[in-house]
């Protein structure tokens, strides 16, 4: 296995980001989360004092790794936890339609990609963003059951919100993932579809891992 490029897209809660992660970490590859990078905008296009559009043209925005989890800076601003609070969810779907931050975003995401031996998920990257990877794959799962996750996380991270609401969130933003103009969600014709409904994460992980070799 040498190299590989590994592309993964889906919708929110799908279990990309747990599955992603646990690959590269059992290949020794890097993990590349592009929702974060796209949530890290919608956090700056909260609390800049001018518009996000212009601040971004100056933001540095990394990524970083400790104990298999990401880390996001944003101007040197650790701001992991800020790119998952609930109001950042809400925002991030119309801040991820703009034309501007999507170049910005790819450009990164590419740069990133170019070695190899990088696991990358996300909503376009099969479709746009690496369409010459060596194994993509669309991951998914029912929304009740992406919202049942989804309700599981914010819980232990000490929210309280129904699941009901989750999983009107998740229809909403699947929505507007799916329907935007550019680079909108859908299942490359050359990704293979894994539905992780009734898979728990390490069927996942193993069934990409064989896809892999
Ligand atoms: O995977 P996530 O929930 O962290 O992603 C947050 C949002 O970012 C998602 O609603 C759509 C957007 N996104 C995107 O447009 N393109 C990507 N490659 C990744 C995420």
């Amino acid at each position: 296995m040498k190299n590989l490029v590994i592309a993964i897209d889906g919708p929110a809660g799908a279990g990309k980001s747990t599955v992603a992660q646990l690959v590269a970490q059992k290949l020794q590859y890097l993990y590349i989360d592009t929702g974060a990078m796209y949530r890290a905008v919608a956090y700056l296009a909260l609390n800049s004092e001018e518009n996000f559009l212009t601040a971004i043209d100056n933001i540095k925005l990394s990524l970083t790794y400790e104990d298999g989890k990401t880390k996001v800076f944003l101007d040197d601003k650790n701001i992991t936890d800020d790119i998952r609070t609930p109001e950042v969810t809400k925002l991030v779907s119309s801040v991820a339609q703009e034309p501007k931050v999507r170049e910005k975003l790819i450009d990164i995401q590419r740069d990133l990609a170019k070695n190899g031996k990088v696991v990358m998920d996300g909503r376009d990257i099969c479709t746009n963003v690496l369409p010459n990877a060596d194994v993509k794959i669309f991951l998914t799962a029912s929304i009740k059951e992406r919202a049942r996750r989804r309700w599981l996380e914010l819980s232990q991270k000490g929210y309280s919100i129904e699941e009901e609401k989750i999983q009107e969130d998740i229809a909403k933003r699947d929505k507007m993932d799916m329907e935007r103009e550019i680079a909108p969600l859908k299942q490359a014709h050359d990704a293979i579809l894994l539905d992780t409904t009734s898979l728990s994460i390490d069927e996942a992980v193993a069934e990409i891992i064989k896809l892999c070799q």
